[in-house]
């Protein structure tokens, strides 16, 4: 993950030949861990080559895809923590480098959408959104940026939405806001840490089959699927594939990206 052009060249190499897992050796932490995208984001991670630190709200929902992660042969950690919380993801930072070994890379996949017209939402449904949603990225980023910075490597991706670049389809100002937020914070981070050769890049999902979007009407889930160019919802893997490109060596010269990963429904 450092943005080396030596290393980044031959790990293109050892990569495109199939030889060497993307993520080997290389220690992640994935926010959201137990939701549609997360869940099998850790897969994929696992699959790279990664040792992987979940993490999300509920111990009890984190505990399969950290059973499942062991059973596939992936030094995993899982640790439930409310992810905006500054200090609680501190001192997971703190554990995960101290068991699993230096922080290489961060995924903030932790989200929150609920439809609401603007007019129904109060300080508290606001600041819930805004807290899941930019709380979290914010917060994972303080936690793993000193030491990257220190260390002169690393890559963070931030999961932002579509929503957050041309405003939700459904109404939801408050989410979109908080995407559209994770998109500032991604490009600022990029500029800070950019000189000591910390990536930070933005990927923004389009509409992808999990139980988020299942909870919107049968008509809205049809009409986002309509609007990609494959005519199709996206599945949770190609978000993953995206994460794991992000996070190796393939990445080194990006930065302050948003990867669109929305089968065309925003060009
Ligand atoms: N599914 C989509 O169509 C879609 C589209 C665009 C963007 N996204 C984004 O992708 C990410 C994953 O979405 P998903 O579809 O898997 O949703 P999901 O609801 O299935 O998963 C989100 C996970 O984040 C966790 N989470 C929420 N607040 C948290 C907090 N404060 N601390 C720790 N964990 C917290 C939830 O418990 C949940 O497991 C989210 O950031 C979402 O906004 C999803």
């Amino acid at each position: 993950m450092s943005s080396d052009v030596a290393v980044g060249a031959s790990a293109v190499e050892a990569a495109v030949g199939g030889h060497v897992p993307l993520l080997a050796g290389s220690t992640v932490i994935l926010t959201g861990a137990s939701g549609g995208i997360g869940r099998t984001t850790a897969r994929v991670l696992g699959a790279a080559g990664a040792r992987v630190a979940l993490t999300d709200l509920d111990a009890g929902a984190l505990a399969p895809v950290e059973r499942e992660l062991r059973e596939a042969g992936t030094d995993v950690l899982a640790v439930a923590i409310d992810a905006s919380d500054q200090a609680a993801f501190a001192a997971l930072h703190e554990r995960v480098a101290a068991e699993l070994g230096p922080v290489d890379g961060l995924v903030n996949c932790a989200g929150l959408f609920e439809i609401a017209a603007f007019e129904t939402i109060d300080a508290t449904a606001w600041s819930r959104i805004v807290a899941a949603n930019l709380g979290t990225a914010a917060a994972g980023c303080l936690a793993v940026l000193p030491a990257m910075v220190a260390r002169g490597s690393g890559s963070i991706v931030n999961v932002a939405s579509t929503a957050g670049e041309y405003g939700s389809i459904s109404p939801a100002a408050h989410y979109a806001a908080a995407k559209a937020g994770v998109i500032g914070l991604t490009k600022s981070l990029a500029r800070e840490a950019g000189p000591a050769g910390v990536r930070v890049n933005a990927l923004s999902p389009g509409p992808i089959e999990t139980a988020a979007l299942r909870a919107t009407t049968p008509e809205q889930k049809a009409l986002a699927g309509s609007r990609t160019l494959f005519a199709r919802l996206g599945q949770p893997q190609e978000i993953a594939a995206g994460c794991v490109y992000l996070l190796s060596p393939l990445s080194t010269f990006v930065t302050g990206h948003v990867l669109r990963v929305n089968g065309g429904a925003l060009l």
